[in-house]
């Protein structure tokens, strides 16, 4: 399939997530299943303008992850503008303007989620990230800030600019993460409405949550987020309930576990293997990712409750260690 001029094995996407779709997040989702486009979550313009030092880390071998989309947040255009400049020297894919992110920290700064209620300041940084960058620009976007009563005016100015593709999660920023809030209609509203290929997002966890929001709003593809955590079988499940109607279920146990933190081990180790450049103290790093990613794979085990208060009881590296020896030995 295509996104603008990008070439994609497939139309599943996994979603930015910031602290949880790292890099090594990324490589591990990808040996379970093809994952059209991976993204390197949003990364504050400001702070590429006032420290670029301070995101190095965070782009760190994407070469190696192509295809990829690098999303930047921000509303000054003079710091997405330096922002791009800044990021033109790295190999990637897609640049991606975050207008959905709805934390406090995000709406003070009338960024994120906030542009949706400002749409020409929107529309001016959509300008500057068409005009000067050499990469795929898309954007991702929320229904609305308070309701979804602006899509047809977000609709025309996507339709005016050069954008390649957006996505749209199916929630208000207001609604935040609400699940019960999820508005499909709203989706294929902006779908219909538009020229380019619409990315539909929201509360897919399942292959049958795939295939609805798939049918429903007609769009081109599907970005997954929450749902990968602790299940990085999801995208070869979608898959195959999509092209053979298979319905393959996530049994989790506490052997699947363990090869799962091995592989992700793994993951990390080959993230960090030319580690003279490695930004970060590597045995901290290895046991912030282990930790947070063993917790999210205890997911429907029956005993995982206990399980996940071990865990978070670990502060190095040899404690976790000491943890997982504990709960896979018995
Ligand atoms: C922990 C967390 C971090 C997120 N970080 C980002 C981000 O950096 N950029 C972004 O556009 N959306 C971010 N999102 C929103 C997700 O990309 C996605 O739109 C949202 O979670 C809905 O999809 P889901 O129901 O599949 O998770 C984040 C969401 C969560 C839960």
């Amino acid at each position: 399939m295509k996104l603008g001029t990008l070439v994609l094995e497939n139309n599943l996407l996994l979603a930015p997530l910031q602290e949880v779709t790292t890099a090594p997040y990324r490589q591990f989702c990808r040996k379970f299943g093809k994952i059209g486009l991976v993204s390197v979550p949003m990364l504050y313009t400001k702070r590429i303008q006032n420290n670029p030092r301070s995101i190095l880390s965070n782009l760190y071998k994407i070469e190696k992850e192509r295809p990829i989309s690098v999303q930047l947040i921000g509303s000054d255009p003079i710091a997405l503008r330096e922002s791009i400049d800044f990021l033109e020297s790295y190999q990637f894919d897609v640049l991606d303007i975050n207008a959905g992110c709805p934390s406090k920290r995000a709406i003070k700064a009338k960024e994120g989620g906030y542009l949706l209620n400002d749409l020409k300041k929107l529309s001016s940084l959509i300008k500057v990230a068409t005009k000067y960058s050499s990469h795929l620009v898309s954007l991702k976007v929320r229904t609305g800030f308070k309701n979804s009563d602006n899509i047809d005016n977000l609709a025309k100015i996507v339709n005016k600019s050069s954008i390649d593709f957006i996505t749209i999660h199916g929630r208000t920023v207001k609604d935040r993460f609400d699940d019960t809030a999820l508005n499909l209609k709203a989706v294929k509203k902006l779908k219909d409405l538009l020229k380019i290929p619409v990315v539909g997002n929201g509360s897919i966890n399942s292959p049958q949550s795939a295939k609805r929001f798939l049918d429903f709003t007609k769009v081109d593809a599907i970005m997954i987020g929450r749902g990968t955590m602790g299940n990085p079988e999801i995208f070869h499940q979608i898959h195959k309930y999509l092209k053979e109607g298979v319905e393959l279920v996530f049994n989790n146990n506490l052997i699947k576990m363990k090869k799962h933190i091995d592989l992700y081990e793994q993951c990390i180790n080959n993230y960090i293997e030319e580690n003279i450049e490695f930004p970060y103290p590597i045995e901290r790093y290895k046991f912030m990712e282990l930790k947070r990613n063993s917790i999210w794979l205890t997911k429907n085990i029956q005993t995982s409750t206990n399980i996940r208060i071990k865990i978070s009881k670990a502060k190095t590296l040899d404690e976790l260690r000491g943890i997982f020896e504990q709960i896979f030995d018995n």
